[in-house]
């Protein structure tokens, strides 16, 4: 059943990778409680609702034949379009107009393939490093299957201060826990914070000391943050794949500016994906364990201190658009 949440169904998802597709021609996805069944042909990308109109059977579970998609149960084959055309039982006949699969749109960007089961109310959210020509961007891989709401990853991808506890030596340190003042805004591209001032024993690309996070959640399921290290900086973008209730799939884009070492895009996910899904590993334990599963958007409903800004600013924002899914 398709989430009744129109922000949601309105707004761009990713759901695979364009590399997937060199193993299997055929991928079945779930997103937002709706089977999809993607598949490529010539170059193109196509997804559909995994379910063949003559007696249910999923699309995912056929063959792609003479350049269409052929139905496991009877055969039934449907062209790029996603209309029928040809029903072996009955060879003579021609299908009958609403003999159709249900497509719906989908997009490739940042090395992800995005669909939007309804009507797309935003364009894909912006990633800023990957306008700039001097950054490459790599899909982390594999990307990182959770048993938590979308919307509880998202908060934690936003808070800078857990990382002394959730990744002691690496992000943060027990004995520097301050975060420096900051503010927050709401406007039309979602949640912006000023840059964030945290110490980092091990900031990658720097020595240990003081670095800035700049959050932005542009959708309800994806977010960024620009990371300054000195003089460099990174971007890092998470997205999520919202499959069900508390079934998700997070995404890592990062994005780094070209250096010898870091060549092209292969190479940057050479160096940065190992670490990223590390760290990530040990937000998962936190926040598959938080309770209640939904993200609050009553600001009575858990404590907040200055330090929670961001959060605050994101729950207020989801709010304000109306969302429901994965939130109380
Ligand atoms: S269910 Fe697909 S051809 Fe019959
Ligand atoms: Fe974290």
């Amino acid at each position: 059943m398709l989430r009744n949440d129109p922000v949601l169904v309105n707004d761009w998802h990713p759901v695979a990778t364009p590399d997937q597709f060199d193993e299997q021609p055929i991928l079945s996805v779930r997103l937002l409680g709706e089977d999809l069944v993607l598949w490529k042909m010539d170059g193109q990308y196509h997804a559909w609702r995994d379910l063949c109109v003559h007696r249910g059977a999923k699309l995912s579970l056929g063959k792609i034949v003479d350049d269409c998609l052929r139905c496991p149960y009877h055969g039934w084959t449907y062209n790029q379009e996603g209309a029928c055309v040809h029903m072996p039982a009955h060879p003579s006949q021609t299908p009958p107009v609403k003999a159709r699969v249900k497509r719906y749109q989908l997009q490739e960007r940042y090395g992800l393939l995005w669909v939007c089961l309804g009507e797309p109310a935003n364009d894909i959210p912006p990633f800023p490093e990957d306008a700039q020509p001097e950054f490459v961007t790599a899909v982390c891989e594999p990307a990182r299957h959770v048993q938590a709401h979308g919307p509880r990853l998202v908060e934690n991808f936003l808070d800078a201060a857990h990382f002394p506890y959730v990744h002691a030596g690496v992000l943060g340190d027990p004995e520097h826990p301050e975060i420096g003042d900051f503010q927050v805004r709401i406007g039309p591209d979602g949640v912006e914070s000023d840059p964030i001032e945290v110490y980092q024993p091990d900031p990658f690309g720097g020595t240990a000391g003081l670095v800035h996070y700049t959050y932005h959640a542009y959708r309800p399921l994806t977010a960024h943050f620009s990371k300054s290290v000195g003089e460099g900086s990174f971007g890092l973008m998470l997205a999520i794949t919202p499959h069900d209730e508390l079934d998700s799939t997070g995404w890592f884009i990062i994005a780094a500016a070209q250096t010898d070492e870091i060549t092209d895009s292969a190479a940057l996910k050479t160096i940065y994906s190992p670490r990223i899904l590390r760290i990530f590993e040990e937000d998962r334990v936190v926040v598959e364990s938080q309770r209640p599963e939904l993200l609050p958007l009553d600001l009575q409903a858990e404590l907040h201190l200055r330090s929670d800004r961001v959060a605050i600013a994101y729950r207020t924002w989801l709010r304000q658009l109306g969302l429901s899914f994965g939130v109380a």
